[in-house]
């Protein structure tokens, strides 16, 4: 795919199925996230890779999480199901270190950029990717399962895979209104 291409036409896929990308494919996209624009390479992100043979146990994860918030059965069976919508998911992390220079929301930009340029990367590969939060990202349960340190925060689940269906390419957005010419 040309860069340019890729760079206008990135669009999210939802409706995922295997198989899940190669070793090669997501070498390829943590080699692109570690592109992003990074003050003082402080890298402040990291990712967790849960393979398809471990969707099961990230479900469960989630389901303890859903417990802990006590919520509704059926709500606690949901989220147990929600890893299954992709063969694989990545968790994206920010990783705030105390720096005189780079404030935390640098960092956070900074670890975001790393989390799109992942996405761009799948999708450059012909790969479908979609970026989901919601309230497990927030879920002190869950970020003590997955081992987080308190200087870190989940910033998205990258669910990854083959396009059920062919990626529907969005139009442009209008963003005249969104850029000021000065002068
Ligand atoms: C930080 C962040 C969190 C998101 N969380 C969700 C989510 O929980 N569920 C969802 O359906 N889309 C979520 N989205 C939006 C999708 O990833 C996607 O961007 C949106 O569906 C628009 O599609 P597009 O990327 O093709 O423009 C999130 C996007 C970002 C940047």
């Amino acid at each position: 795919m040309q860069a340019l291409e890729l760079l206008t036409k990135r669009s999210s896929m939802p409706r995922l199925q295997g198989p899940a990308p190669s070793s090669e494919q997501l070498q390829l996209m943590f080699r692109a996230a570690a592109r992003a624009p990074d003050h003082m390479q402080l890298m402040p992100y990291r990712f967790i890779v849960f393979a398809e043979h471990q969707l099961a146990e990230l479900g469960q994860l989630f389901a303890m999480a859903a417990t802990q918030q006590q919520l509704t059965a059926q709500e606690i069976a949901r989220a147990q199901d929600l890893p299954l919508r992709a063969p694989l998911v990545i968790v994206s992390i920010a990783c705030y270190q105390e720096h005189d220079k780079v404030p935390p929301w640098e960092q956070l930009a900074s670890a975001a950029c790393a989390t799109g340029l992942l996405q761009q990367a799948a999708f450059a590969q012909g790969l479908g990717a979609i970026w989901r939060t919601g309230w497990l990202t927030d879920s002190e349960a869950l970020r003590q399962q997955l081992g987080l340190a308190s200087n870190e925060a989940i910033i998205g689940f990258i669910y990854v895979g083959t396009a059920a269906v062919n990626t529907p390419i969005k139009p442009d957005k209008d963003y005249s209104g969104k850029v000021l010419y000065w002068g």
